[in-house]
């Protein structure tokens, strides 16, 4: 049967074909999905596991499993393979990359270290595996408020790679970190307008919002949070109706935990798809099935590498 599913591609194939195939492939293989709250419907319904950056990265230092498929982005994969770097990480599309990622390059990173050596350098997750290398600690936005708690009140530290997120740390906690001067391409451009005319239409609806947005939109907000506190807030809070500031994914998981309520996507243009991330979108049912059944494309990185990267997440996964 394996020898056979590596040369019929049939081009009629459904979703549900994927789905049974996909279900035998990672029980033959011992082989586990994780998806992000990104992802599209199908691939969220049909993963092991799904959550935000945290929970992932947890769920990937726990597995047993011989295979992790990431159904996320370059850096969340990296991420499971330096906490599994005997274990194969496959990610569906390796052109799955990531805007915050690559607007920090780790050259000009050390270069910065090497002008503020009494910095201690926190990364946030969306980084590449040599910049988490040079890191001390690494959060993710789930974290992150936490994270930066647990170093002394004068601490210097150099902030990287979003500087949204930086801001809003400093500003929820009276900080004043160095910030690198990168954005998410989805998250910076929402516009605090937009939502404001969004409120005009829906005026009962509460506006919740990813701390990766520009500073306007957040101070717009009714709640600001990871894309699992975002999820966590809606199913507990009383509002019916909710304006989401973040990338569209999300909202199938908000239909799905309460189905009652409405969700309007705070978008900065109208009826555009400007908050899917092309990224995250990359990753297809037929691209899933395919890496399951070749066991390609492969997360392959130094080992030392790795052994570097290693340490400041597992820092950061040991104080959350
Ligand atoms: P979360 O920490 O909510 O998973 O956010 C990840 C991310 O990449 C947001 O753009």
């Amino acid at each position: 049967m394996g020898n056979i599913r590596k040369f019929v591609v049939n081009l009629n194939w459904s979703v549900m074909d994927f789905v049974s195939e996909i279900n035998s492939l990672r029980k033959e293989k011992n082989a586990v999905i994780l998806a992000h709250y990104y992802q599209i419907p199908e691939i969220q319904d049909i993963a092991d596991y799904i959550g935000d950056s945290l929970a992932l990265a947890r769920r990937a230092a726990e597995t047993q499993a011989d295979i992790i498929v990431f159904a996320g982005v370059h850096f969340m994969a990296e991420t499971a393979k330096i906490l599994n770097p005997d274990r194969k990480v496959l990610l569906p599309d390796l052109n799955a990359g990531c805007s915050l990622a690559d607007s920090c390059d780790a050259e000009e990173l050390a270069a910065m270290k090497a002008q503020f050596p009494d910095h201690k350098v926190l990364s946030y997750v969306n980084c590449s595996a040599k910049v988490k290398a040079l890191s001390d600690i690494i959060c993710t936005s789930g974290n992150a408020l936490k994270i930066v708690e647990t170093f002394p009140k004068d601490e210097k530290i150099l902030f990287v790679p979003d500087r949204n997120l930086g801001a809003y740390i400093n500003r929820q906690t009276g900080r004043d970190m160095k910030l690198w001067n990168g954005s998410c391409q989805i998250h910076d451009l929402l516009d605090a307008e937009k939502v404001l005319k969004l409120k005009q239409t829906y005026p009962d609806a509460k506006v919740i919002a990813h701390p990766e947005c520009n500073p306007a939109v957040l101070q717009v907000a009714d709640f600001v949070g990871s894309t699992a506190a975002m999820l966590n807030y809606i199913v507990k809070d009383s509002a019916r109706e909710y304006i989401v500031a973040t990338e569209t994914g999300i909202l199938h998981q908000m239909q799905k935990s309460v189905p009652g309520k409405k969700f309007y996507v705070a978008s900065n243009e109208e009826s555009c798809a400007c908050n899917d991330c092309p990224h995250m979108k990359l990753n297809t049912m037929e691209k899933l099935y395919r890496c399951l059944r070749d066991e390609t494309p492969e997360i392959i990185l130094d080992r030392e590498l790795m052994d570097k990267a290693r340490k400041p997440i597992e820092t950061m996964l040991s104080l959350s």
